[in-house]
């Protein structure tokens, strides 16, 4: 099976299915930190070799303030709790977005965990966490800016690749398929530079819902795309070649 390089998920749709079941909100949050506890292990299973999760985006800051700690606390103790499993499995724990806006402790943690699983070789496992693709653009371009103003840069010398060696998350290839849960059909400012040609696959289900098996039919429609890049398929092409307005 031809499995994506890097599979990212924006795990959406906790508060609904908490609500839906006369919970509260946060229950759904903690339903949802279950859920994506066995998806990262499915993932590892596979062998997929990067898989991002989408946990907190900068524009969730705007959230009342008592979810904005729960989510903080929840992830921090998520993360506390999973670190011998990441050890087991060999994983490397690695997080992009503004670390600096999120409470002590919860920097601590994943400090610490990114240090404890800096030597693993298996999956890279990336929470996108107070990330905004917004933000890292912004960001990139304030870097570039510098190197221009410093005389490391000239504008002519700004290109793609420039800009991709500048970004953030650029230790992680771009993401092949992107999962979103909850029915939304939006990217809700994740990856925008690098979701160019991602492959979007979206359903139905809130995310505490999602199984292994919804993870496997996503990867498996995903096998079955043709993805073309703007060129045309081969097929197409070889007739044009055949063609006589050549
Ligand atoms: C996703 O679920 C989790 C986060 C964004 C932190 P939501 O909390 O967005 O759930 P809905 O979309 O309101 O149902
Ligand atoms: C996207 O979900 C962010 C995460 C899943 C972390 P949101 O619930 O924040 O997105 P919108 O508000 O529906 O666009
Ligand atoms: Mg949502």
């Amino acid at each position: 099976m031809n499995l994506p390089k890097h599979l990212a998920i924006i795990m959406d749709g906790n508060g609904r299915w908490a609500t839906a079941r006369k919970h509260s909100r946060l229950y759904g949050h903690v339903r949802g930190a279950r859920a994506a506890k066995k998806i990262i292990t499915a993932a590892a299973e596979l062998g997929l070799p990067n898989l991002t999760l989408f946990t907190f985006s900068t524009e969730n800051w705007s959230r009342p303030e008592l979810e904005v700690s729960f989510l903080m606390k929840l992830l921090e103790r998520q993360i506390l709790r999973e670190q011998s499993t990441l050890m087991k499995n060999n994983m490397r724990f690695q997080v992009v977005g503004s670390m600096q806006k999120l409470p002590e402790s919860t920097r601590k943690v994943i400090n610490a965990t990114i240090d404890l699983t800096s030597g693993n070789t298996g999956m890279n496992l990336v929470f996108a966490l107070s990330y905004g693709g917004r933000q890292e653009i912004t960001q990139c371009v304030r870097t570039i800016a510098e190197k221009v103003r410093s005389g490391q840069l000239s504008p002519e010398e700004i290109t793609e690749s420039v800009i991709v060696q500048n970004i953030e998350s650029n230790f992680l290839p771009e993401p092949d398929l992107i999962i979103r849960t909850s029915g939304e059909k939006r990217l809700s400012n994740f990856f925008l530079w690098q979701a160019a040609y991602s492959e979007i696959y979206f359903l139905d289900k809130m995310w505490p819902d999602f199984t292994k098996d919804d993870l496997y039919a996503a990867l498996s429609s995903y096998t079955k795309r043709e993805r073309r890049f703007g060129r045309v398929t081969s097929h197409a092409s070889s007739s044009v070649e055949g063609s006589t307005y050549r």
